[in-house]
């Protein structure tokens, strides 16, 4: 497996890939990989001749110092799990601060036509700056054919959507569904970080989602995500920062439901001092 330190050589190598035509599919991570990104990494090896799979945990989207501190860094085992992915068609870029952002490691402001205001952008001051500033990049470097996002980080997705169409940023951007654990709870790197007990209750997140759901059929939105408030209320070990029931094209907050219209609920919740978010389809 290629493993590329620095996009100098990365550079040169995407360009011998291409002038022998093949395709390339972009997975791009923060690392703490786990079976979410393989579903998006297998999935860009049935599109693509090659998937290049970028590990960098992003300075610049932290506005918590210490989430980023503690943030998982395990290349090892991501390089060991890929492995077991594909030993062949699969190309690691793997860059320092350095490598990326020189001495310069800050983000450039972005407009996404008022997506950037909503939830995550809401509650994480300069996320989405950090974001597209580092997808970007990415993307230039990288230039891939096709790039895969979760549906987790629903909001990122539709925002790296928005930068790909205002830069015309030639590749193909493709979401992917919400990959479980068994009992429910969104993979994410993060999980690894929850004390046993706080992975045991973390499950009740999706579960009140899918009571959501239910209940947004025959309920108002606002009654809806007042029931969700209540039962956080009464939970012991999890605190709700938001629940919202969105546009999904505005991804603003739903005032009346319409049956022309497109729903997402969308929940941000702390486990002790990890920062959880999910969300599901509502019709
Ligand atoms: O979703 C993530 O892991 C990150 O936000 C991304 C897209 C890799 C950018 O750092």
């Amino acid at each position: 497996m290629r493993i590329f330190k620095n996009k100098t050589d990365l550079i040169a190598y995407v360009d011998a890939l291409k002038s022998d035509n093949k395709t390339l599919g972009f997975v791009p991570t923060m690392g703490a990989l786990h079976q979410g990104h393989a579903s998006l990494i297998r999935k860009g090896l049935q599109q693509n001749d090659v998937v290049v799979v970028s590990i960098f945990v992003n300075p610049t989207q932290f506005d918590n110092k210490d989430d980023l501190i503690k943030y998982p860094r395990t290349l090892d085992s991501d390089v060991e799990l890929l492995k077991e992915i594909s030993e062949d068609n699969i190309i690691v870029y793997a860059p320092t601060v350095y490598d990326i952002y020189g001495n310069d490691v800050k983000s450039t402001p972005f407009v996404y036509d008022g997506l950037e205001h909503e939830m995550e952008g809401k509650f994480r001051t300069g996320h989405f700056d950090g974001v597209g500033t580092i997808v970007k990049r990415l993307f230039e470097i990288v230039r891939p054919d096709k790039a895969y996002f979760g549906e987790k980080d629903f909001q990122q997705l539709m925002i790296i959507k928005k930068l790909v169409e205002k830069h015309r940023i030639p590749v193909e951007v493709i979401g992917c569904e919400i990959y479980r654990a068994k009992d429910g709870l969104a993979m994410s790197s993060r999980n690894t970080r929850l004390q046993p007990d706080y992975r045991k209750a973390a499950p009740f997140i999706y579960k009140t989602l899918k009571t959501a759901k239910l209940k947004f059929g025959t309920k108002s939105a606002t009654s809806v995500s007042e029931w969700v408030e209540n039962q956080f209320a009464e939970h012991d070990l999890l605190d709700l920062e938001y629940f919202i029931i969105a546009d999904v094209d505005t991804l603003k907050t739903v005032k009346r439901k319409s049956n022309k219209k497109t729903f997402r609920a969308f929940i941000a919740v702390y486990a002790d001092d990890i920062r959880l978010i999910d969300n599901i389809a509502l019709n």
